[in-house]
Formats: C-alpha cells, sequence, structure tokens
C-alpha cells in the first residue's frame, strides 16, 4: 500500500499544468465503442481510470494505440460485448459501455457496479432509459443483461434502439452520458428531460457530434439527440480537468501562496471561484490561466452541493479541509451522495473540529492542525487529506494513496513543483 508524506507548513507559488479531465475522458473512451473507424483523443490524462478503461475496451476488441498523453481507439474488431466484474468493481464509469454497446451491437452483458464509499450509487435510471428505448432488460448474478429484440428496424442479429422521450427523476451525470450515446444510433429522436448540466457532459457531445452525431441542447436540462445509422471516426481534445483546477486552487486558499494554473477553464468553475473570493483569495483570469493569491488565513465559507451549475460535489472534502483552519465556522452539506463524509474522521484525527448532523457538517476552523497518520477512503477525500496534510504543523502520512492515483495525475510531483514537501512512501 503506497503512502504520501507530507511536512505541512510551506506556502504554494508557482505554475502548475492542468491534465484533461478524467470524467470527460472515461465516457468519451467509450463513444470509441460507438463507430468502427477510429477515435483519436488528445490531452489525455495519465491516470489509473483511465488505464483500466483502455483495458476495458481492449478486452472487448477495441484497439488502442497509446501515445503520450493521446490514445487512437478502434472499435472495428469489437467482439466482447461484456464488461467484467473485476473490472467494473474497481472502476464504476465502466458502466459507461452499457449504452454505446447496446446501440451499435442491440446487447450487452455488463456488471451491476458495486456500491463504493461514498454511496448505493444505483443504476437505474440507466436501465429505465435504456427500456424507454426498447432494450429488455434483466438482472441475473449480478450482471445487467441487455437486448433489443429483432424487428426494431435493423438487419442485425439483434434489433435497433428506438428515440423515446425519457424523464430523469434524479440529475445523473453517467446516466445522462450512457443514454446521449445510445440515442445517437437510435432509430429516431430521443429527449432527455432533466439532463445533467456538467461540462463533462458538453465535451462529450462535441465528440459525438464530431463523429456524426445530432445533438442539440448539451449543457442545458433537455437534450434532444436524432439517431443516425451510423458514426464515423474523429479527433477531439478533452477539456482540462476542473476538479483538479479546483483542488490546487483550494490548496493555496489553505496554505497561502501565489500559484497559476496553465491550460484551465475559469468559466466552468465560476461557482468554486466566488466560493474561494468570499475566503479571501483574489482571483485573475487571463485566457486560459487562473491565478490565485492568498496571503492571509482563509475566512470559512459555507457550500452546499447541487448539481452543475451549483457548487460541485466533487470539490466538498476540499473545501472542508480549508475550512478546519479557516477564521470562523462554516456549514458544509452534501445533498448528491448520502455517505460522502468519509475524511471527516480523518481530519478530526488531525485536530480538526467538526460535527456531523446528517448530510450536514459544521466546521469550527482552529488555528492549527497537527500531522498525524490518515487513511484515504476515496478519490476526493484523499485529496482533502493531502490538502490538510500541507497545513498541518508536522508530518503527516496519508495511506491508501491508490485512490488518489485514480483521479489526479503525478499530483506529487505537481505539488512538488509548487513548493510542497511531499514524498511518495513505497
Ligand atoms: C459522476 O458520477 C462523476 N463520475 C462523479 O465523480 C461525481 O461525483 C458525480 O457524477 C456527481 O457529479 C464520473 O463522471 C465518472 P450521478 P455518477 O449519476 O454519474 C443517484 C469523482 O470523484 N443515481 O450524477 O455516478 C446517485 O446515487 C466521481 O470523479 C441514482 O439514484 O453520479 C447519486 O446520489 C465521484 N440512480 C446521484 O444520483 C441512477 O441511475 C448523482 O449521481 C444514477 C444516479
Amino acid at each position: 500500500m503506497q503512502k504520501l508524506a507530507i511536512q505541512g507548513g510551506n506556502r504554494l507559488n508557482g505554475e502548475v499544468r492542468i491534465s484533461g479531465a478524467k470524467n470527460a475522458a472515461l465516457p468519451i473512451m467509450c463513444a470509441g465503442l460507438l463507430t468502427a473507424d477510429e477515435l483519436r483523443l488528445d490531452n489525455m490524462p495519465d491516470l489509473h481510470d483511465v488505464a483500466t478503461m483502455r483495458k476495458l475496451l481492449e478486452q472487448m476488441g477495441v484497439t488502442a494505440a497509446v501515445e503520450p498523453g493521446a490514445v487512437t481507439l478502434c472499435g472495428a474488431k469489437v467482439d466482447k460485448l461484456e464488461a467484467p466484474y473485476e473490472m467494473v468493481k474497481t472502476m464504476r464509469a465502466a458502466i459507461l459501455v452499457l449504452g454505446p454497446l447496446v446501440a451499435r451491437f442491440g446487447e450487452a452483458r455488463v456488471s451491476l457496479p458495486g456500491g463504493c464509499a461514498i454511496g448505493s450509487r444505483p443504476v437505474d435510471l440507466h436501465i429505465k432509459g435504456l427500456q424507454a428505448m426498447g432494450a429488455q432488460i434483466h438482472i441475473e448474478h449480478g450482471y445487467i443483461h441487455a437486448q433489443v429484440p429483432r424487428g426494431n428496424g435493423s438487419s442485425k442479429g439483434c434489433g435497433r434502439l428506438k428515440g423515446a422521450r425519457i424523464f430523469f427523476d434524479l440529475v445523473s451525470v453517467t446516466g445522462t452520458e450512457n443514454l446521449m450515446m445510445a440515442a445517437a444510433l437510435a432509430d429516431g429522436v430521443t429527449v432527455l428531460e432533466n439532463a445533467a448540466r456538467e461540462p463533462e457532459v458538453v465535451d462529450l457531445a462535441h465528440c459525438l457530434i464530431a463523429m456524426g452525431a445530432k445533438i442539440e441542447g448539451a449543457g442545458s436540462d433537455t437534450i434532444s439527440i436524432t439517431g443516425v445509422e451510423k458514426l464515423h471516426g474523429a479527433s477531439h481534445r478533452i477539456m482540462p480537468d476542473r476538479i483538479e483546477s479546483g483542488t490546487f486552487l483550494v490548496a493555496a486558499a489553505a496554505a497561502g501562496g501565489d500559484i497559476t494554473l496553465i491550460d484551465a477553464r475559469a468559466d466552468i468553475l465560476e461557482n468554486v471561484l466566488e466560493k474561494l473570493q468570499e475566503a479571501g483569495a483574489a482571483i485573475h483570469v487571463a485566457g486560459s490561466t487562473i491565478n490565485l493569491k492568498m496571503n492571509q488565513r482563509p475566512k470559512a465559507v459555507n457550500v452546499r452541493t447541487s448539481p452543475y451549475p451549483a457548487f460541485p460535489t466533487d470539490m466538498q472534502a476540499q473545501f472542508m479541509a480549508m475550512n478546519t483552519i479557516a477564521e470562523g465556522s462554516a456549514i458544509v452539506i452534501e445533498t448528491i451522495f448520502e455517505n460522502r463524509f468519509m475524511h471527516v474522521q480523518e481530519l478530526r484525527r488531525l485536530g480538526a473540529q467538526i460535527d456531523v448532523e446528517g448530510n450536514a457538517a459544521v466546521i469550527k476552523g482552529c488555528a492549527q492542525l497537527e500531522g498525524a497518520t490518515i487513511m484515504a477512503t476515496d478519490l476526493r477525500a484523499s485529496a482533502c487529506l493531502v490538502i490538510a496534510g500541507l497545513v498541518a504543523q508536522g508530518e503527516t502520512i496519508v495511506d491508501r494513496i491508490y485512490h488518489l492515483d485514480r483521479g489526479y495525475e503525478h499530483i506529487e510531483a505537481k505539488l512538488s513543483a509548487l513548493g510542497a514537501q511531499i514524498r511518495r512512501l513505497k
């Protein structure tokens, strides 16, 4: 089990290049299943989850030519329509192969993703949407078996999905992405109502449109997709990672300093930037750079997570870390996942004063955290613990950092370059 050792107390200064967005790269890689042509993706992040998704696609027969920061996928020889449990259990985003497989081949066998640390995270909305489009789905032995009966206007072994109007009871990011990909090859028009508006959904839509899909309204809560017979190859550059961007900005706001993000996008971080200014940071945006200066103890800021464009749940833990040493008290309310406070008990080990009542946490800022050994439980919680380690007095050891490697490219190298004292212990 790898660990990070962090000596707290250093300010962060300098430039950091933001990597491609994990949560855009994962669905867009699955779009490679929708065509027999080549899909070339640039600005790919070097992440564990990306490697897992690539292996999952390759075991289906997709070829993947990897170059530094890029991959060229080709779905010409897909011969296995299955996502096995061994791969899905380590990465829930594997559910994103379901829509494309059913859309192009009329069938799929995908393991139900188990729950995870932050919540049960069912996929009932993904399944309901595909059923509305004509797929017959049954669950057995922990697998989703989907099939489109023949006679749905297709000459292939199985039938073809039909466009439908689908209303999401809950806003679901990967639910929206799965059904948008399925609808791209369906017969007729699909309208997704109460769709997710996240920028990663928009990036996927841009890639699908480049492949010949007919999609309108991505980024709004109503997306209309007119299915086509075939999609062709394309080239697409993955958007910058807004959560990695936010994580570095919060780290600098907590530790103090002057950092500049390169290859970032401020327009998709407005809510986070406003909260950082409320905490007392000075933010300056120029094109694709975001500069943050913090020369004072942060002020505590309240956050309430909600679907985009409101405050992102993936930034909740990081702001909680900043609030532990902020001036004043703050309340953090998590409305998306039912168990996304796993970082609280770890922060308490560093001396943080946090009370939790249901989905609300009240944090009373203290002057100083004391370094200790703590344990990461999920991806964003591990980023929170790294931020806490940066500001704690003395040494903090963060254990189980494989969670961190799933979603942050070379984080200790990037933080060291900004002046942090951080090293990986084998
Ligand atoms: C995506 O997860 C992200 N992952 C998550 O990022 C992010 O936290 C989440 O969206 C919310 O923004 C990827 O994009 C790969 P949801 P997703 O479906 O799509 C419930 C990270 O740290 N729900 O939007 O799985 C669900 O339980 C990860 O990078 C159903 O009930 O989230 C949750 O409470 C963590 N039934 C809420 O909706 C469904 O069929 C939102 O989930 C689907 C979802």
